[in-house]
């Protein structure tokens, strides 16, 4: 028979905050005590329907459980078990909250359903209500008031470190720079000392809030550092303490001095990459390394139009696609951005600050193959305007601004196609991230990418580096020296 357990709580906390860290579904690790470890799989966002959280309990059982519903108008969320160590069968859970009238309180519904081995049926039921959503109300009453997060998060274990942290979305003086603690590190993570750390558009986009789900506030931009390992949790293989390395990490948090994170991330840097370098180059470079070999498939004479040809991306894009005997057409905003593009490959440069492009590259070369497209809103007109029949056009970011909604029925008149990559699902697996750093250090020792542009912050201006960076002004790669 069908076990059915129904708990709730009153919890002192208006429902906004409350739902802020219940709608993320690998937050659990942070304010209930019973888990141990939790991460989400694939990289995928913690708040998307269909993700798989997967994590440990304190006991060493193991779970996975799928976030199968979840409504923002409604606040609530729905998921089950996927497999677990624990005889929960069938299990399907809701956890719905409601306003209490007086506006600053929450009420919080959780129920359950799930089959038991027969004979342990009010084991089971105990385990759930008492063991998980009684503690749960408890763990999560501590957290909101500072408790249990401020344990979890400075343990006495953790390093003394620095970060730059994010708690309201908007413009680059939202960063602040803070004391913070790096955990020692757990079963399969590793504590890297960091001495720098790669700025990426992306990070401007999380700071706008543009992505909420990817950076829950409070919290720490950045998905790249390079530096050296101070400690390995079990199970961790192929590092030591003392090797120097870098990583790229599909969760923010590397604006800081001192990291703990998987080792699935992290690569070990060769003798003659410094970490400087490998800040400014591992996310950009896969980056290049998976367009120009798996999305745009280039080849001699494939007509290659790049955006932004004199900035981080572009920068490596450009000569890399050129060693393949890409014909590159660049696009930047001026004429000193046109010299630097030039100088890294591109075979024509276009200066078109209004990003009105479309006439000259078809006079040029009668249209593109492919079009990495870093701009978004600002290009779209000119992107079908300098496409080819039969081009690809990638769009890699939206730095004018997001992509309005796209009428496939455009794509038609020339049989375009379309897609909207993410670097992290291109390193999906600690070897196809290997494969590709390697590539990207081979690349850099064989003269095929020129040594980066690097304009150097410390940690603390991480503010000042972002303006530069939204300003059109900078070149090359930005990184923040802790
Ligand atoms: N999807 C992925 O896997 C992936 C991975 C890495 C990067 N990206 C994307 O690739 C693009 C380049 O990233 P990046 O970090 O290397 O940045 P970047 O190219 O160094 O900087 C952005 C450049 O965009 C141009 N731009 C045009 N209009 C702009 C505006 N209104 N505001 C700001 N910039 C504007 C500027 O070049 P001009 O002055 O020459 O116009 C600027 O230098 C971004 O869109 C980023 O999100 C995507």
């Amino acid at each position: 028979m069908l076990q059915k357990v129904v708990r709730s709580a009153v919890i002192d906390a208006p429902i906004a905050r409350v739902w802020e860290v219940l709608r993320d579904f690998n937050s659990h690790d942070q304010w209930h005590d019973v888990v141990e470890k939790s991460r989400i799989e694939h990289g995928e966002p913690s708040s998307r329907v269909g993700c798989v959280r997967s994590f440990t309990l304190k006991d060493g059982n193991r779970i996975r459980e799928q976030l199968i519903g979840l409504s923002d108008k409604d606040w609530q969320s729905t998921y089950c078990i996927l497999d677990a160590t624990v005889p929960l069968n069938r299990y399907v859970a809701t956890v719905t909250l409601k306003p209490v009238t007086d506006g600053d309180r929450t009420f919080w519904h959780w129920e359950s359903r799930f089959d038991a081995p027969p004979g342990r049926e009010a084991e089971l039921r105990q385990m759930v209500a008492e063991g998980v959503y009684e503690a749960g109300f408890a763990n999560l009453r501590r957290y909101l008031a500072g408790g249990a997060h401020a344990e979890r998060a400075h343990p006495a274990s953790g390093t003394a470190a620095r970060e730059v942290r994010l708690s309201r979305y908007g413009g680059p003086e939202e960063l602040e720079a803070v004391s913070a603690n790096a955990p020692q590190p757990g079963p399969g993570e590793v504590r890297i000392q960091q001495s720098a750390v790669g700025v990426n558009f992306l990070d401007i986009y999380l700071r706008r809030g543009w992505i909420p789900a990817m950076l829950p506030l409070p919290g720490v931009l950045g998905m790249e550092a390079a530096g050296t390992v101070i400690d390995i949790g079990t199970g961790v293989t192929g590092l030591l303490p003392g090797d120097r390395v870098a990583y790229l990490c599909p969760q923010p948090g590397s604006y800081c001095s001192v990291r703990t994170l998987a080792a699935r991330h992290v690569v070990r840097l060769p003798a003659d990459v410094d970490e400087e370098t490998a800040a400014a180059l591992l996310l950009k470079g896969v980056t290049a390394d998976y367009l120009l070999r798996d999305l745009a498939r280039v080849r001699p004479g494939t007509r290659l139009l790049v955006h932004a040809a004199a900035g981080g991306v572009g920068s490596l894009l450009c000569p890399w696609a050129r060693r393949l005997h890409a014909t590159v057409i660049g696009t930047v905003s001026s004429e000193a951005k046109a010299r630097i593009a030039r100088e890294q490959g591109c075979e024509h440069v276009i200066v078109a600050p209004d990003h009105r492009f479309a006439e000259t590259v078809q006079s040029l070369c009668g249209g593109v193959d492919v079009i990495v497209d870093g701009l978004g809103a600002a290009a779209v007109d000119g992107n079908f305007g300098a496409a080819a029949k039969r081009c690809h056009w990638i769009s890699l970011g939206q730095a004018t601004g997001p992509l309005p909604p796209l009428d496939p029925d455009r794509l038609l008149h020339k049989s375009m196609s379309f897609s909207r990559p993410v670097v992290f699902d291109y390193v999906a697996t600690p070897r196809e991230l290997q494969e590709r750093a390697q590539r990207v250090w081979q690349a850099l020792a064989a003269g095929v990418l020129p040594p980066p542009r690097i304009e150097r912050f410390a940690l603390a201006a991480a503010g000042a580096a972002h303006q530069r960076l939204e300003s059109r002004a900078s070149t090359g790669s930005l990184v923040l020296l802790p």
